[in-house]
């Protein structure tokens, strides 16, 4: 192949960059590129100045003739005068040139208008150069550090975060996911480096001009989307470990932290190894390397090959690290590598479908860790929370479909939240339960196989499990995989499902509507689901058939059709519907009912419910009473059952849905009413657990821990029993140490309650010695948990200082550490007035601050949502975001989702409240007499 290199410049001509007309958001499809050859020099040694430049080789196919090559560029310097393009085996031929260049800075567009139309059929090789300053962006190809406590130095490191459209940031590409392609990337850098990428090293040789440099070229990739690209320079140490027979695996991190790697390293391995089975389809790489950034923006990213994670996300330390950290690790570990075929092998057509990549992963991810993990429970655990998390977004108007049109980049952004992730999760669960094991795993593998190496949508998923359902005969000949889930990815939220029974007939009556927490909008007429009923009944129990033994139906105009049940049981006896929640729907009973399921869960045999179903009664029981379907004295005697319950899911319903009551009851008179039903309903299970008391290690059961952690974070707020003084003596005893950050007598499951409690009730230098731990901790989750901790003050110019710190971005607290400290300052005791009060001040230079992640900004809002129910409040919050549109772009649905919270909280506070407070106010009465 031969380049013919055409130097503008030489001929005496110059480029007119203009600004270009074409404005549509998706790259023209005259062209698809086959082949990139990336290089890239980057130099960390001067803090002064650090860079990175480049050439990219791109041979493009034509597929209709055209005269512009239109490419995805952003903030890159391109010498204009040293473009070429030549076509390939086209020697001897008259050359192309390119005649100009104009830029669309909306779509980040960078166009070469050709002298001669590129004729379909035929392949070109452009060659770009390319530089940028290397900056701490955390997109794109950036920089990042840390301290090295021995020399007392600073290190710097680089790396990628392409996804979704961030690839333009770092070299000139088609940054779209439909445009697969193999990469063959080649890195310069300082020999005292290390260079990785998605594929392993070919060879390395020393830098033809550059002294001490190198450049490592790294073996041809697979076709793969450019979101998945990814390299990093770093100076970092490895664990290597490889199962007999099984995939290369190698975990990074920075020298001083590998020994916290051991644990992601063991069980990354495994679970590709049990994905290869799952899936039967092996993993196709030769190798994969998983690194821990100290400053990631996301959790992790699933780059083929490559997969990047924040240190807190893949490092854990037996000592530092809570339980639910290293569960934390084993998820999204499992997670990333559940990407390498969801989402790597098979890629969304474009980013509509997101969900398909991280619905698929975040079910599959619980299926992984179950496997490993049996003893942690984590898919029923997981799969319940998913269901939570989305009973809550998606009951909002202004919630969104699964699948939704993207025209924007920053909608891209705004994709990556609860309805892909929670929702694409809960829907792919529901699927599973229906069709049962067998035709879920064929569906999904000649779903895998087809479109290997290629892009599809949602419709091509819905063919392969029709096949297969039929084949197995696992769904009725005359239903389709495509109807029913239609009515789950199209429209947006889900049905609650209304039972009302026939004693005397045997029968129940079933009808659905959407369920929508504003309830000053119609549910009529706002869709219809295809929904699975599983139920049992009191006498039958059979809570273990999730299979669906009817179906609520639609017409073909999407009108919901109301169903009869038929030979139910008499009326001294319950029903359930959605055995296990193996559906994403809210179900109401009639009275009658209600009355029977809640006498079962007051008596000795309420673990005859599933425990899920037990989670699913309190939860829905409290969503009715909160919007208005349900008296709070029902709610409450259905609740009070807890005071026997042990199990974690339904004391974390409770206290889930409790927490929102908590926000608004902590700031009106009648807190003390509130407090004291807390306190009655708290007490029995803190008790039970021991306390604070104890350590982790003592507990066998994972679940336990959790729930023991949950429910001292309730006792030490609401200051049941010993709790505060306990924390606070721990903590004492920790001050007293020689050496604190060696010894911590705190046990690691209550940690974070602890310091909290311990800072609420303790002086200027408690605060000040947790902030030196911080400063100190060489462990990520552990600095997270004091961060945290320290927004737990009472004192006002504390937190006002804490404030200022969190955005100095030379100071001590790492941007994306940032996201989590704002949002605990707000919706701490003291810290809602000051974290508004500061935002509202200072809007602009906390845009600044996280420019140019705008989405960030959506992480500063959503704390306020949960916190304000006056229509004085409201109005204000509303008129500040419409005076500081400028500040808050690109996050249009966090906005309207914080306002829509705010307006129902508003609502509950005018139709709840009164009837609410003399519902606790009567049990504490009640109390009073029978103590
Ligand atoms: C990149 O920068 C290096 C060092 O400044 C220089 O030697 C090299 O020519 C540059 N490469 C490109 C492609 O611009
Ligand atoms: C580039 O070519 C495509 C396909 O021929 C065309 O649709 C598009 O409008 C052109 N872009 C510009 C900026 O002329
Ligand atoms: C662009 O490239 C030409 C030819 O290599 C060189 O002379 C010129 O200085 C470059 N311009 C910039 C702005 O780097
Ligand atoms: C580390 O270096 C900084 C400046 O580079 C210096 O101020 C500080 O005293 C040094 N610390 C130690 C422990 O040597
Ligand atoms: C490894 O693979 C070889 C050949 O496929 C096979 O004979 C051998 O049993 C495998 N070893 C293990 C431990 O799975
Ligand atoms: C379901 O029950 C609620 C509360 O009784 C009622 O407001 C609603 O109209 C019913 N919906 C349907 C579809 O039957
Ligand atoms: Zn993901």
């Amino acid at each position: 192949m031969k380049c013919v290199f055409l130097v503008l410049a030489t001929l005496g001509l110059s480029l007119a960059r203009e600004v270009s007309t074409y404005d549509h958001f998706r790259l023209p499809t005259a062209l698809r590129p086959q082949k990139y050859d990336v290089r890239i020099l980057t130099q960390l040694e001067n803090p002064e100045d650090f860079r990175f430049n480049g050439t990219v080789k791109i041979q493009i196919e034509v597929l209709q003739n055209t005269r512009n090559i239109t490419l995805h560029s952003k903030d890159l310097a391109i010498n204009d005068t040293e473009i070429a393009l030549s076509e390939v085996g086209g020697e001897g031929k008259p050359g192309n040139c390119i005649a100009s260049t104009e830029v669309n800075p909306t779509h980040d567009f960078y166009i070469l208008n050709t002298c001669k139309e590129l004729l379909a059929g035929q392949v070109y090789e452009l060659s770009l150069h390319f530089s940028a300053k290397l900056e701490d962006q955390l997109s794109g190809y950036y920089r990042s550090s840390y301290e090295d406590a021995v020399a007392n130095e600073t290190r710097w490191i680089s790396v990628t975060q392409f996804e979704p459209a961030s690839a333009r940031l770092a070299f000139p590409c088609f940054d779209e996911p439909g445009y697969k392609a193999s990469f063959a990337i080649t890195l310069g850098y300082h020999q005292k480096y290390t260079g990785l990428s998605n594929m392993p090293v070919k060879e390395t040789r020393p830098h033809e001009s550059i002294p001490d440099y190198v450049w490592t070229a790294f073996e041809d990739s697979v076709p793969m989307s450019t979101y998945l690209v990814a390299y990093s320079v770093n100076d970092f140490s490895h664990k290597p470990t490889t199962l007999p027979n099984g995939t290369l695996f190698r975990t990074w991190a920075r020298p001083n932290a590998i020994d916290q790697s051991d644990y992601a390293a063991q069980f990354g391995p495994k679970v590709l190894q049990y994905y290869e089975q799952l899936f039967g389809t092996k993993f196709p790489l030769p190798k994969v390397d998983q690194i821990a950034v100290p400053d990631f923006s996301a959790g992790a990213m699933e780059n083929w090959g490559l997969v990047t994670y924040a240190e807190f996300t893949l490092l854990y330390s037996p000592e530092y690290s809570s339980i639910e950290a290293k569960k934390g690790t084993a998820n999204i570990v499992a997670h990333e590598l559940a990407h390498q075929w969801f989402g790597n092998l098979v890629t969304m057509k474009w980013w509509t479908d997101l969900w398909l990549n991280e619905g698929f992963a975040t079910y599959v991810a619980n299926l992984g860790v179950e496997d490993i993990h049996p003893e942690w429970r984590t898919l029923q655990l997981n799969s319940i929370s998913d269901l939570l998390t989305i009973f809550r977004t998606d009951s909002l108007e202004s919630s969104h479909p699964i699948s939704r049109p993207i025209e924007m980049t920053s909608q891209i952004s705004e994709s990556f939240d609860d309805i892909s992730y929670q929702k694409g999760s809960s829907v792919i669960r529901m699927m599973h339960l229906f069709l049962g094991e067998e035709t879920f795993r064929t569906g999904l593998k000649s779903y895998l196989e087809r479109y290997a190496y290629k892009n599809a949508e949602q419709d091509n998923l819905w063919e392969s499990l029709t096949q297969a359902a039929h084949k197995t005969g696992s769904l009725p000949t005359d239903y389709d995989i495509k109807t029913i889930m239609d009515s789950w990815t199209l429209q947006t939220g889900y049905p609650v499902i209304n039972v009302t029974r026939n004693y005397t007939a045997r029968t129940a009556r079933l009808s659905q509507e959407r369920y929508l927490l504003n309830t000053d909008i119609s549910r009529a007429h706002k869709g219809c689901w295809w929904v699975p009923l599983s139920y049992t009944s009191q006498e039958e129990k059979d809570f273990n058939n999730t299979a669906p033994k009817e179906w609520m139906e639609c017409t073909e105009t999407g009108e919901s059709v109301s169903k009869t049940i038929r030979d139910l049981p008499g009326p001294d006896q319950w029903v359930i519907f959605n055995n296990q929640l193996s559906a994403p729907y809210k179900v109401n009973y009639d009275a009658q009912n209600w009355k029977l399921l809640i006498a079962t869960l007051n008596s000795e045999e309420y673990q005859s419910i599933h425990v899920v179903n037990r989670a699913q009664l309190i939860h829905d029981v409290l969503y009715f009473a909160w919007t208005g379907e349900q008296d709070y004295e029902i709610a409450l005697q259905l609740i009070s059952y807890l005071q026997r319950e042990r199990q974690l899911l339904p004391w974390k319903t409770a206290l889930d849905n409790l927490s929102f009551l908590s926000s608004i009851l902590r700031q009106t008179p009648n807190n003390m009413f509130y407090k004291s039903f807390i306190r009655k309903l708290i007490t029995p299970i803190y008790e039970h657990m021991n306390g604070i008391n104890d350590t982790d290690s003592s507990i066998q059961q994972h679940d336990k821990v959790l729930l023991k952690g949950m429910v001292a974070n309730w006792a030490c707020t609401y200051e049941v029993s010993d709790c505060v003084s306990q924390a606070v003596s721990y903590f004492r005893n920790w001050r007293l140490e020689a050496n604190p950050d060696e010894l911590n007598p705190v046990p690691l499951g209550v940690r974070g309650i602890v310091y909290c409690t311990a800072i609420e009730h303790g002086s200027d230098e408690d605060w000040d010695f947790l902030w030196t731990r911080y400063q100190k901790a060489n462990v990520a989750t552990e600095k997270m948990t004091i961060l945290d901790s320290l927004a737990c003050s009472l004192e006002v110019w504390v937190q006002q200082r804490y404030l200022e710190r969190i955005f100095d971005a030379k100071g001590d607290i790492r941007k994306q550490a940032s996201l989590v400290v704002f949002p605990s300052i707000a919706s701490a005791k003291v810290g809602f007035f000051l974290a508004k009060k500061y935002l509202m001040e200072n809007v602009d230079s906390i845009s600044k601050f996280y420019h140019p992640q705008s989405e960030s900004m959506a992480d500063i809002l959503r704390p306020f949502s949960e916190l304000i129910f006056t229509r004085r409040d409201y109005d204000e919050f509303k008129d500040f975001i419409a005076n500081s549109k400028e500040h808050l772009k690109d996050i249009e649905q966090a906005i309207s989702q914080s306002l829509e919270t705010m307006l129902i909280n508003v609502q509950w506070k005018e139709r709840n409240y009164e009837s609410f407070t003399l519902a606790i106010k009567n049990l504490a009465e009640i109390n009073l007499v029978s103590e």
